[in-house]
């Protein structure tokens, strides 16, 4: 009876895990990007042992000495993929021979995607290896590596330029024999070198990335000769050097960090962008009684308690562990830093499912002053756009942020230049207008500007008595609400993250002084205008309360069109001409009709904007579609371009049109300032609407990537007849 029962009780607590399924074989080596928050991305790489989920740490498996067993990393830690040294194997007879007999998978009994390095990294440390170009990837695939790397020239930062030259151009003179020996079934990483110069790093990119092979290019790109930098703790130049390769890397490849295996380095990496990692840290740290946690190394020497836990040391103290014979301590303390390194990605790509990850890097960058200072650095990108490849990088960021997101937005001392922040703001001082005419009909400049002053969200409630007073003291008040982040117009009131800024009662108390709030006045071209300050107030009692209401929501409809959807102020005031409105029972607008018509809903999570079909039809006022992907983008002069669009091929029509999502691979051009998260339409070859729905991706991506979803619609403007 116990035997018969042992199996089945062993599996319910440590169920097998099955062996993964291979991707389609038309799928191979693509990268589709399923969820992202800014720069950072959740997506699937597709490798013939699993569709791998990014970012995604690679441990690393010495051949020689198996600190945990890959068979465990795959059943017990759910590790999908590994990375391992086919040099290594190369060099050794015994391990060669069982390889290229039994395959990669089946020496290291492990099932899941095994990537594999080629030699470079033990020549930076080693001096020359005796392996040839070719010959290193033919190895890769004969051993049946599912990503094999091509034999790059390791750029040291202490190198001259000139040396550096030669590495990114050796490297790249090497990649189309590298391409052509890895086959139709490997595919192969692309390292980029370039030490610390950045437009070395961007033109490697480019080179590395425009390489194509007889069967496809490169499908990772690994930052190579970063490593170094992270053992002196340059972790400015370690972001400056990511954030210059991806300026010219295409969007359709994941960008690896060769050596990158420290979790408090996760974040902020993948908050820029960076989509694998591989780490001997779990093991070497361990070998050297260090323990790693997110937030840096610690010594086991000298612990009385754990700071920081794991399964591994569960119930265990650290005097027990110091006990232990060395071997045995070691094993116990890698099983420790693989799950803490495991965890930390695992929180790093929930975050971005959360739109979160900026402020996990923002906590993370306490951790170490070089950290701060190289986060602090990023900061200053962010604001001050500079003209170099970090600067692309940085405006690419700030450009496809979601300015406006759902749940809470703690305030710190850095949340004013958060990307998504500095995004809404930006929109706001470039697309928001004073309004064209005042509730009472009249037309004209502004007299004042009121600010409302000592009131926290939810405005509509706190703020809104005082809105209504002031407009009926003088029409031409352009009312506004004095934030932390600077004052925005009243008409805004439900957008997040404004209206979800947590802070004390004491900071939504404060009064900021004119000069505090003269800057986000003169951003908004309000700074030549009287000032006027108000506390919050009831409602008046006033035969004009509602009809100031009525104007000041349809306001807000025609601010929010603008603002996020790029509808010129006219426009949305033409859409919003005879609008009515049907409340929620806690009083805010939930339906917004136009001669009768519905045509749009402000989202109650985050205050944005649901088109309707009719509402996408009226905005659908250009005659032509988005210029195709390899036409010149006109240099639109317009802060107002008109709701975005993306342009279908036809063969994708009546799938779209039906309600089906557009997938990249089938857009023929779509307009520049497509937001990630905010609404599009999808229009034919003539113009005529086909769809409406969510960016999810760039123009940039879209133009790019080949596989995922590109806009997700939410209504097909072709009906069935
Ligand atoms: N491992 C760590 N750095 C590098 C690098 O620059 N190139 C390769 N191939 N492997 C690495």
């Amino acid at each position: 009876m116990t035997a018969l029962m042992t199996p089945t009780l062993r599996s319910l607590y440590m169920p097998v895990r099955a062996d993964p399924e291979p991707c389609r074989e038309q799928d191979l080596g693509l990268f589709e990007v399923v969820i992202r928050d800014g720069a950072a991305r959740i997506g699937r790489l597709h490798t013939l042992h699993g569709s791998l989920q990014t970012p995604v740490l690679l441990p690393v498996i010495n051949p020689n000495l198996r600190t945990i067993e890959p068979r465990e990393m795959w059943e017990r830690y759910g590790v999908d993929a590994l990375i391992t040294n086919s040099y290594v194997i190369w060099k050794h007879d015994d391990l060669k021979d069982e390889a290229l007999t039994d395959g990669i998978h089946s020496l290291l009994d492990y099932p899941g995607v095994v990537m594999t390095d080629s030699g470079t990294f033990q020549s930076y440390v080693y001096g020359d290896v005796e392996v040839g170009v070719g010959e290193i990837v033919d190895f890769q695939r004969d051993i049946g590596v599912d990503i094999g790397t091509m034999l790059d020239v390791f750029g040291r930062p202490d190198m001259s330029r000139q040396e550096l030259e030669d590495c990114v151009r050796e490297t790249a003179n090497r990649a189309p024999e590298s391409l052509k020996a890895a086959g139709e079934d490997m595919l192969l990483n692309g390292p980029i070198q370039g030490g610390t110069h950045q437009d070395l790093r961007a033109e490697a990119a480019s080179l590395m990335g425009s390489v194509e092979g007889e069967h496809r290019g490169f499908c990772v790109h690994p930052l190579g000769g970063i490593v170094p930098l992270m053992e002196k703790q340059r972790y400015r130049e370690l972001f400056e050097a990511l954030m210059a390769a991806r300026s010219t890397v295409p969007s359709d490849r994941p960008i690896h960090m060769f050596g990158c295996g420290h979790p408090m380095l996760f974040p902020m990496a993948i908050a820029l962008g960076a989509d694998l990692f591989d780490s001997a840290a779990y093991a070497l740290f361990a070998r050297d009684d260090r323990l790693l946690s997110p937030e840096g190394t610690i010594k086991l020497e000298g612990l009385n308690e754990w700071p920081v836990s794991s399964a591994a040391l569960f119930g265990r103290t650290p005097e027990e562990v110091r006990a232990l014979d060395k071997d045995e301590r070691s094993v116990l303390l890698a099983h420790h830093n693989l799950e803490v390194t495991q965890t930390e990605l695992a929180r790093c790509r929930e975050a971005v499912r959360e739109g979160r990850i900026w402020q996990l890097a923002e906590r993370r960058s306490h951790a170490n002053p070089q950290l701060r200072e190289a986060f602090l650095w990023v900061l200053d990108q962010l604001e001050e756009i500079p003209d170099d490849p970090s600067g692309e990088t940085a405006l690419q960021m700030l450009a496809s942020a979601n300015p406006v997101r759902m749940g809470r937005e703690d305030l710190s001392e850095d949340t004013g230049s958060r990307p998504h922040i500095l995004h809404l703001h930006a929109l706001l001082s470039m697309r928001w207008r004073v309004p064209g005419s005042w509730w009472n009909g009249i037309d004209g400049a502004p007299d004042r500007v009121v600010i409302i002053d000592s009131s926290p969200p939810p405005w509509r409630i706190t703020a809104l008595g005082a809105a209504v007073k002031a407009l009926l003291e003088n029409p031409r008040s352009v009312v506004m609400i004095s934030t932390p982040l600077g004052p925005i117009p009243f008409s805004m009131e439900d957008v997040s993250p404004w209206c979800h800024l947590e802070c004390s009662d004491e900071t939504w108390r404060e009064i900021y002084d004119d000069e505090e709030i003269s800057e986000g006045l003169e951003e908004l071209g309000l700074s030549n205008i009287p000032l006027v300050r108000v506390a919050p107030s009831e409602i008046p009692d006033d035969e004009n309360s509602s009809e100031v209401r009525d104007w000041l929501d349809r306001c807000s409809i025609v601010d929010k069109l603008s603002v996020l959807c790029a509808v010129p102020p006219l426009e949305a005031c033409k859409l919003t001409g005879e609008m009515e409105v049907r409340r929620s029972n806690t009083d805010r607008v939930v339906n917004v009709f136009n001669k009768k018509q519905h045509m749009l809903s402000p989202r109650l999570t985050d205050g944005g904007i649901s088109l309707t079909l009719e509402g996408a039809s009226t905005l659908n006022s250009k005659p032509n579609p988005p210029a195709l992907f390899d036409e010149p983008i006109s240099d639109s002069l317009s802060d107002h371009p008109g709701i975005p669009r993306v342009r279908l091929l036809e063969d994708a029509t009546p799938f779209v049109g039906k309600g089906r999502n557009v997938m990249h691979g089938y857009i023929l051009g779509a307009d520049p300032h497509l937001i990630p998260g905010q609404p599009c339409l999808v229009v034919d070859d003539e113009g005529n609407l086909v769809a409406h729905g969510t960016a999810v991706t760039t123009h940039r991506e879209m133009s790019q990537l080949s596989k995922g979803v590109a806009v997700r619609v939410r209504e097909g403007a072709l009906r069935d007849d």
